[in-house]
């Protein structure tokens, strides 16, 4: 299995790859400001629910994809996306600025939350953004054994992830950040449908995968470590 077909079995009928309630999820998308005719920028679209989720919320927006993953691509064009670039961020041919662009825990892939940031603003006016961040300072034991040799320059803390978003020109507008019971009901949901699957087909990156995710939620420290906040960004006067 790779990548995409362990997050399509672990996710299942998850809507999002990410631990925030849906509630807090449509109340962030219904509090945008956009105006019919707004072009909205998903990175790292996924299945497109997002995307969908704004325009029925926010009627005559032009809804974009950017997602390099074939089936995730094409289950957002399957979801009615208007544009899906099946492209990396990178390869898209992009026309900002764009009202809205969102990123759900993606920074990484960009080079860290900084640059992540300075990226928003050259996209767009206003940013949806989803985000790890470190709760509490991650022990040695649990960079190297729940998250397989991550390092603490990866995340910034809480504080970090507001400063950073003002220091870059970003007025933070909302923020939500996922709860405890949250994050157990997604970490155990994508456990137990890895396993489910894994009972009737023991393949071995699913498992290979599982094994991780235990490990990470079932580390003494799993629980209280990670955390993961929603970031309504508005560029700042
Ligand atoms: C954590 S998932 C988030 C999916 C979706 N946005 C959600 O919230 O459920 C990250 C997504 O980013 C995509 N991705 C990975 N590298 C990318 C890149 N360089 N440019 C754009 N998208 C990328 C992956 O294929 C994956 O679908």
């Amino acid at each position: 299995m790779n990548r995409d077909e362990v997050s399509s079995v672990t996710h299942g009928d998850l809507p999002f790859a990410n631990p925030l309630s849906e509630a807090a999820i449509d109340a962030a998308i219904t509090a945008l400001e956009l105006e019919p005719g707004a072009q909205v920028l998903d990175i790292g679209a996924g299945n497109g629910e997002l995307l969908t989720r704004i325009f029925d919320a926010h009627p005559g927006t032009t809804t974009v994809a950017v997602e390099p993953s074939e089936p995730w691509a094409e289950a957002a064009r399957d979801r009615g996306v208007h544009i899906v670039y099946e492209q990396t961020l990178e390869e898209a041919p992009l026309d900002p600025p764009y009202a809205l662009v969102f990123f759900n825990a993606s920074s990484h892939a960009i080079g860290g939350w900084d640059e992540a940031l300075r990226e928003y603003a050259r996209l767009g006016d206003q940013a949806l953004v989803g985000e790890g961040f470190w709760r509490r300072e991650p022990s040695e034991s649990y960079l190297a054994d729940a998250l397989g040799g991550a390092t603490r320059d990866e995340l910034p803390t809480h504080d970090g992830l507001l400063d950073g978003a003002r220091a870059a020109g970003w007025e933070v507008v909302a923020e939500s950040v996922a709860s405890d019971e949250d994050w157990a009901r997604y970490e155990e949901t994508l456990i137990a449908q890895g396993e489910a699957h894994l009972a009737q087909d023991p393949e071995p990156d699913l498992r290979a995968w599982v094994d991780a995710a235990k490990a990470r939620w079932e580390h003494p420290d799993g629980k209280d470590t990670l955390g993961f906040a929603l970031l309504t960004l508005r560029k700042a006067d």
